[in-house]
């Protein structure tokens, strides 16, 4: 069971090594490039470069790899087009049994790759603030790649790197035994954290014993103060309690034995800059201990540093994440880690790197890989910080979303129940929410549009649910089980065009997760899944189901359905979208 390019590309190097490597030894393991055709099913254009290579004309050369071409078990039809394409057709014997095979396959056609650890940090929201926009897009992103990633057989180490140490501590600490626990202004840290915060900043800013209150603070929970550890704890806890607050509506994976916060690592600290001083990467400039790297300038080319000891003795951002990687190396044996963060901070993710290289912590055969975030923009083009006037609360975001998804299906689905309704609705607004940020490529900016998102046409989640409801919604009215054991019984016979297209569709699932994993792009899962719903909703007009001119008809496009089925909801798992029963 492989994919069409999976099979023929071999044979294709063969003929090439058949026709050509006697006289070129180099031609002997030639990596043709095989694509999906409008001509035909699969076109291979290796002949434009050897040409050049061997001296021949390109029509030539594609007729000589004709002549050594071994496909007669997997295409009926080869052909010469253009300036030295090969063109290659299918054969619907084979495409039938191929299918047939990713029917009977549990995994559907997804490769079990051999075994990696991969931390993921991924969310890393901050304690007593709001989650902005670009917290929901890594959370989003880096979930559904932890999914994809095991589900292609990875150790996945979910890491929540969340910000929940430094001097601003010291300022929120004092602003809660203030307010004192269980009041509601303590409850905001739940609620509304960006309120909670901008209360204790005011009081910062105004009031002077205040502010030399909370310096002592800071300076109390450095040493391990225990009065002081139970209150920060407190605050910690109700920022957990908003964050998965946040993740349970989302339905996102993360859970509180994945946090890895700052905090996590502070015992590591000064060592890291001992160790870094005495090897002679670190060294004092300005009262700072600093660590310069070749490469990395900033104005008139002055050396830009990494700081890992501020003057006055604090350890910063860059510090922390030295320790991740030495943590996620050593204890976790991590064989790639991955970074779902900001664009921004790729130069602070580099710095990191080349320092943990050259102090030994990173070796060549582990892989730092910065999955980059780009900006979400408001309609304005001006990064999403407001709604109405409003600073944005991400819960009220979502909580819009699922609102008028509610209105959505109230609309399509007048004939539902109630409640019915009101538990499709959160499934459609979330899952357009996170589905509009998959479908672009992570690292590129896009515009939060709640309404877009919500289009029942176009590149959208709801589009997806609904093809999926749609082909649950004959098998009910077949009065029919969508799997097995029918459904592993049903023949699949392919043969009209529409029945061809969407089955060289299925046929591409394993390769396209495969490359989802190994590329770490979400979005070219939401590519393929939208080719199979359009491909599917094409099939379903040009070719009855329930009414198909015989039984055996009827049985293979049904099965087609079922298989459809399966890899849309497997493939919206992936992404973490649920998919509704009816919509
Ligand atoms: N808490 C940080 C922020 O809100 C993100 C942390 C990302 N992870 C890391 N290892 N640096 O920007």
């Amino acid at each position: 069971m492989s994919s069409p390019s999976d099979v023929l590309a071999p044979r294709v190097t063969a003929a090439i090594a058949a026709a050509f490597g006697d006289d070129h030894p180099d031609l002997r393991d030639a990596d043709p490039v095989l694509r999906p055709s409008q001509y035909a099913d699969i076109q291979a254009n290796a002949a434009l470069a050897i040409a050049k290579r061997v001296g021949m004309p390109p029509r030539e050369v594609a007729a000589r790899i004709v002549e050594h071409l071994d496909v007669g078990d997997v295409c009926s039809e080869v052909e010469i087009s253009g300036p030295g394409f090969v063109n290659l057709t299918l054969s619907d014997g084979w495409v039938s049994a191929e299918v047939a095979v990713v029917a009977a396959d549990d995994r559907l056609g997804v490769p079990v790759q051999s075994p990696q650890t991969i931390p993921i940090d991924y969310s890393a929201p901050n304690v007593a603030k709001e989650m902005h926009v670009g917290h929901l897009r890594t959370t989003i992103v880096g979930d559904s790649l932890a999914r994809t990633l095991e589900h292609l057989g990875h150790h996945v180490v979910r890491q929540n790197h969340i910000g929940d140490w430094g001097t601003p501590f010291g300022m929120l600490i004092e602003h809660l035994l203030d307010v004192g626990d269980g009041s509601p202004e303590a409850d905001l840290l739940v609620t509304d954290p960006n309120a909670f915060y901008q209360s204790a900043r005011a009081k910062f800013d105004s009031d002077d014993t205040f502010q030399s209150r909370s310096r002592s603070r800071v300076v109390a929970l450095q040493a391990g103060d225990v009065d002081t550890l139970v209150t920060w704890d407190r605050l910690v806890g109700m920022s957990k309690t908003y964050f998965n607050l946040i993740y349970g509506t989302l339905g996102v994976t993360l859970t509180d034995a994945d946090l890895a916060g700052e905090s996590t690592y502070n015992d590591e600290l000064k060592g890291i800059c001992d160790e870094l001083e005495d090897a002679g990467i670190a060294t004092i400039s300005d009262g700072a201990l600093c660590v310069f790297l070749d490469g990395y300038t900033g104005r008139e080319d002055k050396p830009v540093p990494l700081i890992i000891r501020k003057s006055d003795g604090g350890y910063g951002y860059g510090t922390t994440d030295l320790a991740t990687i030495r943590y996620r190396v050593q204890e976790l044996k991590a064989d790639r880690i991955l970074y779902v963060i900001g664009a921004t901070q790729a130069l602070h993710l580099n710095m990191v790197w080349d320092t943990a290289r050259k102090a030994g912590w990173l070796p060549d055969d582990v892989t730092p890989i910065h999955v980059q975030i780009g900006n979400v923009l408001g309609a304005d083009r001006k990064i999403l910080k407001t709604r109405s006037g409003d600073s944005l609360r991400l819960m009220a975001l979502l909580e819009e979303a699922v609102g008028n998804a509610r209105r959505v299906i109230d609309a399509a689905r007048p004939d539902l129940d109630e409640p019915v309704r009101a538990a499709i609705a959160p499934q459609i607004g979330i899952g357009a929410v996170k589905y509009a940020d998959l479908s672009v490529a992570h690292s590129s900016e896009y515009v939060f549009d709640l309404e877009r998102m919500l289009a029942l046409t176009g590149n959208t989640g709801p589009y997806l649910q609904y093809a999926a409801a749609r082909i649950r919604s004959i098998f009910r009215a077949a009065g029919l089980d969508v799997v097995t054991p029918e459904e592993e019984a049903r023949r699949l016979v392919v043969r009209e065009p529409g029945e061809r297209t969407l089955a060289l569709l299925l046929l591409q699932f394993g390769s396209v997760v495969t490359a989802v994993g190994d590329e770490l792009e979400p979005h070219r899962l939401c590519g393929y899944l939208f080719d199979l719903a359009q491909a599917f909703s094409s099939f379903y007009e040009s070719c009855p189901v329930l009414k198909a001119d015989d039984a055996e008809t009827r049985e293979s496009r049904l099965g087609l359905c079922a298989l459809t089925l399966r890899v849309l909801v497997q493939g919206l798992d992936l992404l973490g979208v649920e998919s509704p029963e009816q919509m």
